[in-house]
């Protein structure tokens, strides 16, 4: 309340100044200078540049070619009235001024990715349109004049993205790429094998595609996430892994690979289970996978891992490579006898100190390789000493990236409580939620120098920041990737590239409000859009857009806001705010989740008394909490056809309706993907209600009922099922 009372006092104490077409720079750029005058875009405009710097002249004709109806000249040397691209001596890397006067436009750096960037913002400056998505056939048009001197404050401007959990075509890789090169991010982190499927083709072992890529009934991997019995999967070829690395390259975008040992290795161990320990003990690692961890004592491992990475290395120009190290398990190291007698003949003090030996091993690998390693920061934990070359992506906490720094490592801010995008944005939106919820502001308050630096000199080893989407999630709905990443990747790239005191949260919100939404949309992009906060006040419903601007449309009968419904403009006086739901709209197409009012109960659920019973393995204290809405159980083994949870009401209970869902509670993993719901009448019916879709089903009872039953009708994937109590509203 206080925060949006402050927010809006902000706006409306800042000064009023003329839109220009320099206003609204996303990422904020160092300096921006105004100056008099405009430059007039029409025909006869022309783009000059050297042939070093060609692709920039290109991609800048291509995109200034989607808003003019007249041709653009290319030249190689400046004209009168053109734009013209320049490198000049002595700027730093990645550096650019752009200038705009009555008579041209000149953007000089000294490198092409310089020039990239000085692209990037003079596109900015252009209709949003410019990105492709809307047709605009201009003949005339006017950039406002201004020098812009600019520089990343960071070198590394990073976005990784899990494509082992949720499988992205080469199309969705491209198109990302892009949507970084917008925001002048520069590096991309490709989860490229984890325990849930493998996706880039090894010449040597084609198995590891073949049968490692995929999940389903029959597959190495079992389904995952909600995948059910449809085999899933894919994977990239050594060729369009190469299209996908020259396509990056033409954009300044380096691509970090990775393949992540030794846990995470459920999909390799799938395809050549004798590279795990030789025991038999069951665990269950932190992402609920089983035998995924490598043995560290089989030295032929170490033969394959070298086969592999030695494609790997040739693929990609990076000098990196990143080989996970994540979130080991270490049962079957404490259980495996050549585990443990390395242990013993290297002196080494347990399982901590066996992964260091197995990073060490890697690292020396890649090392041979010409490469540089790259791992989480758990490869740090032990007192283990690697090469100062290899590099740390701190993910767990501001502890573990400040362990990194102090340790001397090179480090890379991916921290899960500001960087993890695969988190909620607000606690009713899908994602997970175990490094918190990541709401826009939080990914923008990140400032690590403030978090991690001990001592001045200690801020050059952070090499920078980089935004997380692990997959896990995003199967479902279509383009949650896309609701994830944006805005949040644009926020992320600020604090990358922009200055410290650049950065002021409200006057981000203001740029994207005022401009960067539109070109976000026109890039193609389903960002997500902010609801309203609603809250009722006895007699009036009390409406508050996410920004002045913003579009609000509501219903009246609980359903969700439509592009037709009508708009909200001030508060509505009701005796019913019950029924009211409200969301933002962003042009037709895109729009917030529906909310009600935040301070008042939107449904009169009722709870009768009633047991629950299953014919699966069920604790006696989850079949207790099964019996009460919002009580959870965990089925003890994966469901199988036949299996049936019974709800027996101890009296018929009238109802307007009743809900059943299932799934982690805040993640909604591990719901059920394969059951009807029935129910009983008073009068003795048996009702068939339907079929759970995404683990929920809501209905509408024909009378009053004594008996609710979920049946599983096929087997579940993942190794339990989370069940839930009844909802039942009056
Ligand atoms: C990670 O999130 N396990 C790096
Ligand atoms: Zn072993």
């Amino acid at each position: 309340m206080k925060k949006i009372f402050l927010a809006m006092l902000a706006i409306a104490a800042a000064p009023v100044l003329l839109a220009r077409t320099y206003s609204n720079l996303v990422p904020q750029p160092l300096k921006v200078t105004p100056a008099e005058g405009v430059f007039v875009m029409e025909k006869g405009l022309s783009i000059s540049a050297s042939d070093a710097i060609e692709s920039e002249q290109a991609y800048l004709l291509r995109h200034l070619e989607n808003v003019f109806a007249f041709d653009i000249d290319l030249r190689d040397v400046p004209v009168y009235n053109g734009i013209s691209l320049k490198i000049v001596d002595g700027m730093a890397a990645e550096a650019y001024r752009l200038s705009v006067s009555s008579s041209q436009v000149v953007i000089e750096a000294s490198d092409a990715a310089g020039i990239f960037y000085g692209v990037q913002t003079l596109l900015q400056m252009m209709p949003p349109a410019v990105y492709g998505q809307t047709d605009m056939e201009l003949t005339r048009y006017e950039l406002d004049a201004v020098v812009v001197e600019d520089a990343p404050r960071y070198g590394y401007r990073g976005t990784m993205l899990d494509v082992s959990r949720t499988f992205y075509d080469v199309d969705h890789v491209l198109r990302l790429i892009d949507w970084m090169a917008y925001h002048k991010l520069n590096r991309f982190h490709w989860h490229l094998a984890d325990d849930n499927g493998w996706r880039i083709e090894i010449r040597k072992y084609p198995q590891l595609t073949e049968k490692g890529a995929w999940r389903g009934d029959d597959e190495v991997s079992p389904a995952a996430y909600g995948q059910g019995h449809d085999r899933y999967g894919g994977y990239y070829t050594q060729k369009e892994i190469r299209e996908v690395v020259k396509y990056a390259a033409e954009r300044h975008i380096e691509i970090i690979p990775e393949i992540d040992l030794p846990g995470h290795s459920r999909s390799l161990v799938g395809v050549f289970p004798e590279m795990a320990c030789p025991v038999d003990v069951p665990y269950i690692s932190a992402n609920g996978e089983t035998d995924n961890v490598l043995c560290v004592a089989r030295m032929e491992n170490y033969k394959i891992l070298t086969n592999i990475f030695k494609e790997i290395a040739a693929l990609f120009p990076s000098e990196y490579i990143h080989i996970g190290g994540d979130e080991v398990d270490h049962t079957s190291w404490n259980n495996c006898p050549h585990c443990q007698a390395l242990i013993k003949k290297y002196g080494l003090d347990g399982p901590q100190e066996l992964h260091s030996w197995f990073v060490y091993e890697v690292e020396d690998i890649i090392h041979k390789l010409g490469k540089k390693m790259a791992g989480w920061d758990e490869i740090v934990i032990s007192d283990a000493r690697y090469d100062s070359s290899s590099m740390v992506y701190a993910w767990r906490s501001v502890k573990s990236g400040r362990m990194s720094v102090d340790k001397g490592y090179r480090t890379v801010v991916q921290i899960g409580e500001y960087c993890y995008l695969d988190m909620k944005q607000s606690p009713a939106e899908r994602g997970h939620s175990w490094a918190g919820i990541v709401p826009l502001s939080k990914t923008y308050s990140l400032e690590p120098d403030e978090i991690l630096v001990g001592a001045p000199a200690d801020s050059a080893l952070i090499v920078g920041v980089q935004a997380g989407l692990w997959a896990e999630l995003l199967a479902w709905p279509p383009r949650l990737m896309e609701y994830q990443l944006f805005p949040r990747l644009c926020a992320l790239a600020e604090v990358g590239w922009s200055s410290k005191d650049a950065r002021n949260f409200g006057d981000f919100e203001q740029r994207l409000y005022a401009e960067h939404f539109s070109r976000l949309y026109n890039m193609g992009i389903a960002f997500r859009v902010a609801p309203p906060e609603v809250t009722f006040d006895g007699q009036e419903l009390q409406v508050r857009p996410p920004h002045p601007s913003a579009v609000v449309r509501y219903t009246m009968d609980g359903s969700a806001p439509v592009a037709s419904s009508p708009v909200c403009r001030g508060a509505i006086v009701t005796d019913n705010p019950e029924a009211f739901r409200f969301a933002t709209f962003f042009g037709d197409g895109l729009s917030s989740i529906a909310v009600g009012a935040s301070n008042i109960d939107l449904y009169h659920y009722i709870e009768p008394e009633m047991t629950v019973e299953s014919n699966f393995p069920l604790s006696e204290n989850n079949l207790k909490a099964l019996a009460r809405r919002g009580g959870v159980g965990y089925s003890q083994r994966v469901l199988q056809e036949g299996d049936v949870l019974t709800y027996t009401m101890t009296a018929p209970v009238e109802c307007s309706r009743i809900t059943v869902t299932s799934g982690a509670p805040s993640s909604g993993m591990f719901y059920v993907t394969d059951a009807y719901v029935e129910y009983v009448t008073a009068d003795g019916q048996t009702v068939n209600a339907g079929e759970l879709y995404h683990g929920t089903l809501s209905f509408e009872p024909c009378g009053p009922v004594t008996q609710v039953r979920v049946v599983m009708t096929d087997s579940n994937d993942g190794y339990t099922a989370v069940l839930h109590g009844l909802s039942i509203e009056k």
